[in-house]
């Protein structure tokens, strides 16, 4: 611990809102909320996929052009000119445009992130950061960041979006959180997450079979068979990331689920994960873009519930029945970040608007 209270000790609150670098823009007070449910993973360096970017980008909250894991070592570069041509070809009209670039120690990061302010900074909103160790890490990226958006005359700061995939990470994931005013949020990486924990699984998110609960044995008969029970075995993870983000006022994210094939698994971590108050997750594949949009858009009857129990409570104190059940102060907040959420989600998506009634 000794190292994080040194360097807490060393930023004064008052600099935080301060730009790090002369000429920079303004640090954020607040992270714009924008609805994110699905982040798109798309290579950039594939011709065809750039062809139908106009395409995905309307199907999708966010766009997220890759340039980290599953890029090639040998395409890094054509996927870096990918991006930039994608972020100036002005083809994924309004939606948000997000890139992973290479890690912190690889051989392309120092590149890629002056490449990428240089040539596509007003229009790459977030950069997702891989491996991110500790507050050390985005301290570094966030100085950096400042000189460059300085340097080239940037309107607005780009964001930072840590991944939550190193054993040392999940360890300081408070302090990542509450870093730099640029933090927007934290997506959980099952798959370098295990590797980097020694766990014992070749899987990308979800349950294993081996990891059970099981029942009890039955008495007088120990040859009768026991229920068993698949765990979550991310959920401490995740549960520990919702609490590290919300805290500070930034957006936990479930990351990928690798498994393609399995549309029903695929729906059931998601939806764990959004009950524990992650706003989206990663898409890797068209499929799993309306699975995300199902889980993480507040179904309508839930909002029409919300709605009213903010009309029933007035100004929000005090407490009332609703069919049987309690609404105070706390389920009226509840029922607040519920109708913001669907009304931040129908201004996207004409079919959720009709279904919220908005
Ligand atoms: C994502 O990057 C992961 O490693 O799971
Ligand atoms: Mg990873």
């Amino acid at each position: 611990m000794g190292h994080l209270m040194e360097f807490e000790m060393h930023r004064n609150p008052r600099d935080f809102l301060k730009p790090l670098a002369l000429g920079a823009p303004e640090p954020l007070r607040e992270i714009p909320v924008k609805p994110s449910r699905m982040i798109q993973f798309m290579p950039p360096q594939n011709e065809r996929m750039r062809a139908r970017v106009a395409e995905t980008a309307a199907q999708v909250d966010v766009l997220l052009l890759n340039l980290e894991d599953a890029i090639p070592a040998n395409e890094k570069l054509a996927a870096r000119e990918g991006l930039i041509e994608v972020a100036k070809s002005g083809n994924a009209g309004d939606t948000p445009l997000w890139t992973r670039i290479n890690s912190l120690d690889s051989p392309w990061f120092l590149d890629d992130i002056t490449e990428i302010v240089a040539e596509a900074g007003n229009r790459i909103e977030v950069i997702m950061l891989p491996k991110v160790q500790g507050p050390w890490d985005i301290t570094f990226v966030d100085q950096l960041l400042a000189l460059l958006e300085a340097k080239h005359g940037l309107q607005r700061p780009i964001m930072l979006h840590a991944i939550l995939e190193t054993a040392l990470g999940v360890s300081n994931v408070e302090e990542i959180a509450a870093a730099s005013p640029r933090m927007q949020g934290i997506s959980f990486g099952p798959a370098d997450l295990a590797a980097s924990r020694r766990m014992k699984t070749t899987r990308v998110g979800g349950g294993h079979p081996a990891y059970v609960v099981r029942g009890d044995p039955v008495a007088d008969d120990p040859d009768a068979p026991r229920l068993t029970a698949q765990q979550d075995p991310w959920h401490y993870t995740i549960a520990r990331m919702v609490d590290a983000c919300t805290a500070v006022g930034i957006l936990p994210y479930y990351g990928p689920f690798g498994d393609i094939s399995d549309p029903v698994g695929c729906e059931d971590q998601f939806r764990a994960a959004f009950l524990l108050g992650c706003v989206g997750a990663w898409s890797l594949h068209p499929s799993q873009v309306p699975i995300a949009k199902k889980v993480f858009s507040p179904p309508p009857d839930e909002v029409a519930m919300a709605r009213r129990i903010i009309e029933a409570l007035g100004e929000g104190s005090g407490v009332v029945m609703l069919d049987g059940k309690m609404q105070d102060d706390a389920t009226y907040k509840q029922a607040k970040v519920m109708v913001e959420v669907a009304q931040l989600i129908a201004a996207r998506d004409p079919e959720m608007k009709a279904a919220y009634g908005f």
